[in-house]
């Protein structure tokens, strides 16, 4: 793998795919940085932070918040320590202008691209997913009322915390429409990295540990430093 800085990896698929799941095993697994585009904004928002004031009503309505905003922030991020062994980018790029400008971005950086990996998944099931979706209010850790409970009802896995929370945009009106942003603004991405012969597709439609194995076969494929923990 000729990928400058470590494994840099793109996350994508549409709302509900699991690229936050898969993210964050990947850091677990090889050590390098998840970066969500989506928690960013949400901690902004939260701050009530110039960005956040902006961000929250598009979030709400499950639009894209503008190129130019995300951009400023993703170039901040991946210039942070943490991102010199690699990073995972979890909802960045979503239109075309983003995936231009992350080029520009990693050029600038010295960095390479490693992989572009895709997560399909049938639009059916994603309202399912995302409706039964929810996250530990003290340590982030997510889970699914169906798919991904806790080992003891009510309590989280990984810090015993009782309070959970479940997001704002998590309701079937504004699924509908940040499905149809996909389709429209983002899907176009796709052909843009086969392009560049950097998009592998996985079936996101399998169970987690099955996605999950999947995703480590690509990185295989890849040969090179791919380093686990
Ligand atoms: P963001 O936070 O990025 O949300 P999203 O892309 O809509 O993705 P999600 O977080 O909803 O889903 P996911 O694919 O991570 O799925 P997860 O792993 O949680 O963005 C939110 C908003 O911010 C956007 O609408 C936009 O307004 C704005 N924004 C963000 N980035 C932007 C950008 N670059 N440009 C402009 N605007 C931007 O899984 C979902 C559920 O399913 C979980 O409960 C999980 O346990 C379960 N699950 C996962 N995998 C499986 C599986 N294989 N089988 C069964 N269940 C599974």
């Amino acid at each position: 793998m000729a990928a400058g800085g470590g494994l840099n990896l793109i996350l994508l698929g549409p709302p509900g795919a699991g690229k936050g799941t898969q993210a964050k095993r990947l850091e677990e697994q090889h050590g390098i940085a998840q970066i969500s585009t989506g928690d960013m904004l949400r901690s902004e928002v939260a701050a009530g932070s110039a960005i956040g004031r902006k961000a929250k009503a598009i979030m709400a309505a499950g639009e894209l918040v503008p190129d130019e905003i995300i951009i400023a922030m993703l170039s901040a991020r991946i210039a942070r320590p943490d991102c010199t062994s690699g990073f995972i980018l979890d909802g960045f790029p979503r239109t075309v202008p983003q995936a231009e400008a992350l080029d520009v971005m990693l050029g600038e950086h010295g960095l390479t691209l490693s992989a572009v990996i895709e997560l399909k998944v049938d639009d059916a099931a994603l309202i399912e997913r995302i409706a039964g979706r929810f996250t530990c209010a003290t340590c982030g850790a997510g889970y699914h009322d169906v798919f991904k409970p806790p080992k003891i009802p009510g309590h989280c896995d990984v810090c015993g915390g009782t309070a959970f929370t479940r997001r704002a945009d998590d309701n079937r009106e504004t699924v509908t429409a940040r499905l149809a942003a996909y389709h429209r603004q983002t899907a176009p991405i796709l052909p843009y990295y086969a392009a560049q012969e950097r998009l592998h597709s996985v079936d996101g439609m399998a169970g987690i540990e099955d996605v999950t194995a999947a995703v480590e076969r690509v990185l295989d494929g890849l040969g090179g430093d791919v380093t686990k923990k």
